[in-house]
């Protein structure tokens, strides 16, 4: 299969979060199955040109800027980011058809990409008509953040937005937005798209059933759509992480020798300033810090932590950092097991996911999540929430017979600490049971890092590309 990605974020390139990993793996993963594969994403002021190998021009060609083309660009950048995402997705048809290309599939990710299926199938643009074997997949990663935009704004295609605005009946209103006086982006990549993916089955089952989908929930419901519609579990990139070869990493382990995880916990500990102790409990938390991710449980987790005789390292950026920040420099500003890093380091992730003894991601909602999957990789215990794909991978040691663990069937054995609600209480309920177990019952606890080490394979993106394949050759043969 020739397949096309269009997306906003590409690892380790152009990343922010898990969008940029799930693009990256999943195409080296279809690549090494022997399939076509190439990614279009905007050329960032920031992309590090030196980091790039074979960088060139390619080609010239004719993109349509849209009326509202003048001041456009302001200082050399796009006005808004969602005109610049609607000039891009107009860019990346024009550049396709005019090098007479004709993929297979258009593999489409997020709002920032959802004007591709609408420019595809519905504008006066005759893309469908120019490359009629195409087919166009989307994946949303997140459903919490829809793309509304005015009309003028998306006349940064070309293509007027009233066109997709008109409430009509042969419009069938398929990308009013909540406000219903704009578009919704992602409303319209749902409807146009030949399929759509989100990153998780548990995830999908609270768009359709629960509230995690917000108002798009009927859209997902309308006749037409929840027949399109799946869960596909994403995978992590098996190879980049393994700390068996991993060169960010003081000293490699691995399942049958796990010495060099204590080195790491060592190394981590006098890096940062902490009491150099092997027995204390290490929990960390490595997420972007907003809302989505459960700041209130991580503040908390801190407190607790330490009042048990544990260590707490956080790594994180993102909006809502200032409690984490004032109990980083007030509470606990004399407390060297307390350790926080607000900023972005690779090198740091993959130190702190050895050293860690667990891993905390308490979140209010989660699509799929990848860092409970790379701590497993590490043998770092996962004490999470049961939200979305956090419920489909971590399955409760103590309570596995409640636990959802939805997708990966009766042989995933239990693998770490879930809890339910999103309270305090509910937190320590986990996190408490893990602390004493690793406290109480050492052989017990390693016995359970070197199964889950050695488990990991289960989380391959080799798996999650054979469902995509599959997803693929379905919409191509409709
Ligand atoms: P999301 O996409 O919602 O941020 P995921 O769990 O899917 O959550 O992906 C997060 C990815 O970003 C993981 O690869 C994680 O290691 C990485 N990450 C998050 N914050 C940082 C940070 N401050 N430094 C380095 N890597 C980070
Ligand atoms: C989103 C979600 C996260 C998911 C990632 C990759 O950022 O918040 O749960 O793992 O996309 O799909």
């Amino acid at each position: 299969v020739q397949v096309v990605h269009i997306t906003a974020e590409m690892a380790p390139h152009a990343k922010v979060g898990g969008l940029g990993d799930v693009v990256t793996g999943l195409a080296k993963a279809c690549l090494a199955r022997g399939h076509n594969v190439e990614i279009m994403l905007p050329y960032y002021e920031c992309l590090p040109n030196d980091a790039i190998e074979d960088l060139r021009h390619e080609r010239d060609f004719e993109c349509p800027k849209g009326k509202t083309w003048d001041g456009l660009f302001q200082a050399g950048s796009l006005r808004t980011q969602a005109e610049a995402y609607l000039y891009f997705s107009r860019a990346c048809l024009e550049y396709l058809r005019q090098s007479g290309r004709q993929p297979d599939v258009l593999h489409v990710h997020e709002w920032q990409a959802s004007a591709v299926p609408m420019l595809f199938w519905d504008a006066p643009a005759r893309f469908a008509q120019d490359m009629p074997r195409t087919r166009v997949v989307m994946t949303i990663h997140n459903f919490d953040s829809s793309g509304e935009c005015r009309q003028d704004e998306f006349s940064a295609t070309g293509v007027s937005g009233e066109l997709f605005s008109t409430i009509d009946k042969a419009l069938d209103e398929r990308t009013i937005g909540h406000n219903p006086e704009r578009l919704c982006l992602l409303k319209g990549g749902i409807v146009y798209s030949n399929a759509v993916t989100t990153v998780s089955p548990n995830y999908a089952n609270e768009t359709l059933n629960g509230g995690a989908a917000g108002w798009l929930k009927s859209t997902l419901a309308a006749p037409g759509v929840a027949v399109k519609y799946s869960g596909v579990l994403n995978g992590i990139d098996t190879t980049f992480w393994d700390p068996q070869i991993d060169p960010f990493l003081p000293a490699c382990y691995g399942p049958q020798q796990q010495e060099g995880k204590a080195l790491c916990k060592r190394f981590l500990q006098m890096g940062l300033g902490m009491t150099v102790d092997p027995d204390k409990p290490l929990v960390a938390v490595i997420s972007r810090l907003v809302p989505q991710k459960g700041i209130h449980l991580i503040e908390h987790a801190v407190h607790r932590t330490i009042e048990m005789g544990g260590q707490f390292v956080v790594l994180g950026t993102g909006h809502a950092d200032s409690g984490l920040r004032n109990l980083a420099g007030g509470h606990f500003r004399d407390n060297p097991d307390v350790q926080m890093r607000f900023m972005y380091s690779e090198a740091l992730a993959h130190q702190i996911y050895a050293a860690a003894d667990m891993l905390l991601v308490p979140s209010m909602f989660e699509p799929c999540g990848l860092t409970q999957m790379i701590a497993l990789r590490y043998g770092t215990v996962p004490v999470v929430r049961s939200t979305g794909g956090l419920a489909d991978t971590v399955k409760d040691v103590d309570n596995y017979q409640a636990s959802r663990a939805a997708c990966q069937g009766n042989d995933m054995q239990p693998n770490g600490y879930v809890f339910d609600g999103i309270d305090a209480g509910s937190l320590n309920s986990a996190l408490d049971r893990a602390i004493a177990a690793y406290k109480g019952k050492p052989e017990e606890w390693a016995a359970l890092r070197g199964r889950i080490m050695a488990d990991a394979s289960r989380w391959s993106w080799d798996v999650a590309a054979g469902s995509y394949v599959d997803l693929y050759n379905k919409v191509l043969s409709i």
